[in-house]
């Protein structure tokens, strides 16, 4: 294996910082400021188009991590940029309060059932579990990946394998490189059938 991604695997499995306490004040809050984030991402942070990201069921402390990269210029969206620049850091942590207490609603994708066996094997050579917990629902600043849409996967590998998306620490950056485009086909249609 690896001896960056083995390195990557230590330090995420000590980072757990205390997780986001989230008040019902927080999620109304929150509801309010998505408003001009229904357009794209759903008034419940469910897309009305598959390539972009569900926010709905997010862990509430990487859906602040990703958004506050976005205002800074770690992770680059020009779509999304103005919606962001302005935001509080209050406004942020509502904002993710309010996305991770959706629910989320499964897509309309349809795996092909060869490639999510190769995925799930694929997933548990690589390990991505250690990180991404079992049947990959994430916790505080590692992302829910299960149930994402098929476009959306391939596009975060790929940005990741080629260096476009930068703001992971190397944890990702390190595990894509060792996947060939085939087994990221695999990977995804594998995620996006968990639920
Ligand atoms: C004009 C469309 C658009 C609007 C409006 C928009 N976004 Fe996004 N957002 C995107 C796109 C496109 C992506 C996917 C970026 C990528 O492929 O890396 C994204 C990604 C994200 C992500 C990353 C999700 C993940 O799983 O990593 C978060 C968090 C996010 N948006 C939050 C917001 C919030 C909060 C608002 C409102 C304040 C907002 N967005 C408004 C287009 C938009
Ligand atoms: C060493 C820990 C680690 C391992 C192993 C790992 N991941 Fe990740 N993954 C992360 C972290 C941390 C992030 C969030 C990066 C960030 O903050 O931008 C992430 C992000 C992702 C994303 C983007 C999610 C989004 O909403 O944008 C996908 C997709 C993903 N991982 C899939 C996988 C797959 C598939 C595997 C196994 C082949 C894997 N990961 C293995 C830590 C890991």
């Amino acid at each position: 294996m690896h001896a960056k991604y083995v390195a990557a695997l230590t330090i995420v499995a000590g980072l757990s910082v205390g997780a986001a306490r989230i008040t019902s004040q927080d999620v109304e809050a929150g509801r309010k400021k998505a408003e001009i984030c229904a357009v794209c991402h759903g008034l419940d942070g469910n897309p009305p188009q598959p390539p972009l990201p569900i926010l709905a069921g997010q862990t509430a402390r990487y859906l602040y991590l990703q958004i506050r990269d976005f205002q800074q210029g770690r992770r680059t969206e020009p779509q999304l940029t103005p919606f962001v620049k302005d935001l509080s850091q209050a406004d942020m942590l509502d904002l993710a309060s309010f996305f991770a207490a959706q629910r989320a609603r499964p897509t309309a994708f349809k795996s092909d059932e060869a490639k999510v066996e190769r995925g799930k094997q694929k997933a548990a050579e690589t390990l991505c579990t250690m990180c991404h917990l079992g049947g990959f629902m994430g916790q505080n600043e590692i992302p829910r990946v299960a149930g994402q849409p098929y476009e959306y996967i391939v596009k975060q590998m790929h940005d990741f394998k080629y260096g476009r998306r930068t703001n992971d620490a190397g944890s990702m950056t390190s595990v894509s490189k060792t996947l060939s485009d085939g087994d990221i086909d695999d990977l995804a249609h594998y995620l996006a059938d968990l639920y």
